[in-house]
């Protein structure tokens, strides 16, 4: 019997074609014309997992997966490969260990604690920013693409293990963790120098244990955390998968975030003057707590994440029976929720494909926008380093917006790459000039 003789009840419309979202590089576009043509639920047969998969555009049922049925899901689509990296980390476990993992892990991201790493975030910007400007100088381009992978990786990199990073780049000649930002491909070859940062992770880990060493960062946090219930701590191969996620939920999403945002900033020249001049009014010399209350910065930041969401597809799978809008879905059921197409879903958004930074000052903004703007997603599952990226990349743009005026010259239309994050295609080139 096959899935369709299964259900008494309809399944919800579809296109004929049949594919495994997220493995072909035309999934995105094909779920834009799918949602154009069927709106808010649609299903694509999987023939790799031999089961539907339901794409769902509605507010109520995007709650209702996330929030209000949270418990009637795993993760879903994609979260293998993921696995082969990130082992057991909270990006990939689920049930009980999650929770235990997720209840040790998220003080450290609560705003107070992140405080301390503004100082940081502004002296790894502004080194960025000196670099730009030498290029100003001399008339040379910059790749903002690569720049900004290695920016957001020095920073949460700085972030879990301070000074020990400085010194493991001096005895290996050289920051290790920089295949991680170089490296695009997520193959098996990557696998493998992956393994061998964990070891380099286990070593810094026993030389503060043997030396009873404790450092504000994350990496000695992780290591006093402890399990609630039992008062445990972590074991070592937990604490490593833990670092590894953040490293790779840390760093790529933030990146990505911020390639678009200049490139989008680039092409609203109304827009770059605005937010000069917002910057220009901050007073000398610029504290992280005047960064982070640039009002149109932070609704440029929101804006672009809600055009180029860099988590762009969502994966979830049922384990009982559920139902959308009178569309029954079977245990095994792939949801995959888009906050591409939610962000760009017209019967929300006024002019969804226009980059209106403003949208965000409304002040019933974030009430109107729940469930349709979903860039951390949201619920228990919801990124645990929301603040920490967003403080991060308003650090950045003020930073660089206050030294810097940067002119995309690359090629047009940039095209999307849509696989594990929305990337660009390819690494946008930009000829900063000197304000
Ligand atoms: C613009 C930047 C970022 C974006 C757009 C983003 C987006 C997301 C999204 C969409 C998820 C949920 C994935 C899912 O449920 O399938 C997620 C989860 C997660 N993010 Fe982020 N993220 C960003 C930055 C960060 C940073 C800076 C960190 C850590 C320093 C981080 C750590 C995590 C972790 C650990 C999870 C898994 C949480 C869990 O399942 O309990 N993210 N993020």
């Amino acid at each position: 019997m096959n899935q369709q003789e299964k259900h008494a009840t309809p399944l919800p419309p579809g296109p004929p074609d049949q594919f495994d979202v997220g493995d072909t590089d035309d999934s995105l576009a094909k779920l834009v014309a799918y949602f154009k043509s069927y709106g808010d639920i649609f299903r694509i047969y999987s023939p790799g997992r031999k089961v539907d998969t339901y794409v769902i555009s509605h507010p109520d049922w995007v709650k209702h997966v996330l929030v209000t049925n949270h418990r009637n899901y795993t993760k879903g689509v994609g979260i293998n490969r993921v696995k082969v990296l990130l082992g057991n980390g909270i990006m990939v476990s689920e049930g009980d260990f999650w929770r235990r993992q997720r209840l040790m892990i998220q003080p450290l991201f609560r705003k107070r604690a992140i405080g301390r790493f503004y100082e940081m975030m502004i002296e790894c910007n502004q080194a960025l920013a000196d670099r730009w400007v030498e290029n100003a100088i001399s008339g040379k381009p910059v790749d903002v693409t690569e720049d900004v992978s290695e920016v957001t990786l020095e920073i949460i990199l700085r972030a879990i293990f301070s000074e020990d990073l400085n010194a493991l780049a001096s005895t290996m000649g050289g920051n290790p963790f920089l295949v991680v930002a170089k490296e695009p491909a997520r193959d098996l070859r990557f696998a493998a120098q992956f393994r061998s940062l964990k070891k380099l992770i286990l070593e810094i880990v026993e030389q503060r244990r043997n030396k009873g060493m404790q450092r504000l960062d994350l990496l000695s946090m992780l290591m006093s955390a402890r399990d609630k219930r039992t008062g445990e701590p972590m074991r070592d191969k937990e604490l490593i998968d833990e670092v590894m996620t953040l490293i790779v939920a840390g760093h790529e999403t933030s990146a990505s975030g911020l390639n678009w945002l200049w490139y989008l900033v680039s092409q609203h020249p109304e827009i770059q003057t605005e937010l000069q001049a917002e910057v220009d009014r901050l007073s000398s010399p610029m504290t992280a707590e005047s960064l982070l209350g640039l009002d149109l910065v932070r609704h440029v930041i929101d804006e672009t994440l809600r055009l180029y969401p860099p988590g762009w597809l969502i994966t979830r799978r049922a384990i009982g029976d559920d139902v959308f809008g009178g569309f029954p879905a079977a245990p095994g059921t792939d949801i995959l929720i888009s906050p591409y197409l939610l962000h760009r879903h017209p019967r929300y958004w006024d002019k969804p494909e226009q980059f209106r930074p403003q949208r965000f000052a409304a002040p019933d903004a974030k009430e109107r926008y729940r469930f349709v703007y979903l860039p951390f997603v949201a619920g228990p599952r919801h990124c645990v380093g929301e603040s920490f990226a967003l403080a991060e990349m308003q650090i950045h743009a003020a930073v660089v917006i206050r030294n810097l005026a940067l002119r995309y010259i690359g090629k047009q239309p940039v095209e999307m790459e849509a696989r594990v994050n929305l990337r660009t295609a390819h690494n946008l080139m930009f000829q900063p000039k000197l304000r």
